[in-house]
């Protein structure tokens, strides 16, 4: 049997601000380098016809950095969604996002909206930008959507249940990452799609994210084949071990 392919890896890229430091750049030159691994992951995720990729690109939390950092950071972001936009349609690549896209500025959201409408009927990869993101703030915007539903008399509390909080995530419909990547080597969270990574393999590099490329995405999804995915349960291992004789 050929080794499976995750069906969708989330990355948390980490490690831009390090990476200017050490060549006595300004941080924002990090963020600027990590734009071309954006690239080079996104287009070789088309490749590998991986259904989706989110990418972690600005937390709820990200607002606390310096304001100069904050207002670059939005600067890049913008020139991405309208520079990228002829890579993301040769790669056939449709553009979505999670988070809590009405903080972000206006000139931010409308080149995203522009995107996203561009990219809609694109079949390959889904490329998911979190942005003013926070798993925490996800799970607190579904909660409140059941609340307002049992307000209204549409739901009953007995009625809630995981689906029913699943199909009020900002993205319900997204498979559940298979695959969770960190690069910069902290062992963290950092409060990444924290409903859908309960049962994700997590694969932590030192690589910092500009230094990124194909050949890194490579090692992470070998290194995801090899793992024993049980969800819990035991009933892999011991088919296996039956199996092995
Ligand atoms: C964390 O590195 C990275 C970010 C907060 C931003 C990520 C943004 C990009 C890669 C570029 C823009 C993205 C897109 C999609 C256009 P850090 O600054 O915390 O690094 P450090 O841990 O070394 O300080």
């Amino acid at each position: 049997m050929s080794p499976q392919m995750p069906r969708h890896i989330g990355i948390i890229m980490d490690g831009n601000g390090r990476w200017a430091q050490v060549r006595g750049m300004m941080r924002i030159r990090g963020h600027e380098a990590g734009v071309d691994s954006v690239r080079a992951v996104t287009e070789e995720c088309a490749r590998l016809k991986i259904e989706q990729l989110t990418l972690y690109a600005f937390s709820a939390e990200n607002w606390k950095r310096p304001g100069l950092e904050i207002e670059l950071l939005m600067q890049l972001l913008k020139r991405f969604l309208t520079g990228e936009r002829d890579t993301l349609m040769n790669n056939d690549v449709r553009l979505t996002s999670v988070g809590r896209i009405d903080g972000l500025p206006k000139a931010v959201r409308r080149e995203l909206e522009l995107t996203q409408t561009l990219t809609a009927n694109n079949r390959g990869t889904n490329l998911c930008l979190a942005l003013n993101y926070g798993g925490r703030l996800e799970i607190v915007d579904a909660v409140r959507k059941l609340a307002a539903e049992v307000k209204e008399g549409k739901l009953t509390p007995d009625q809630i249940d995981e689906a029913a909080i699943a199909a009020r995530l900002y993205q319900p419909k997204m498979p559940e990452p298979d695959l969770v990547i960190r690069t910069g080597g902290e062992m963290r969270i950092s409060n990444f799609l924290l409903w859908q990574i309960s049962y994700s393999e997590l694969y932590v590099t030192d690589t910092l994210w500009p230094e990124f490329r194909a050949e890194h995405l490579h090692r992470a999804i070998v290194d995801f084949q090899r793992r024993e995915r049980r969800y819990g349960g035991l009933v892999d291992r011991i088919q296996s071990k039956a199996g092995a004789g």
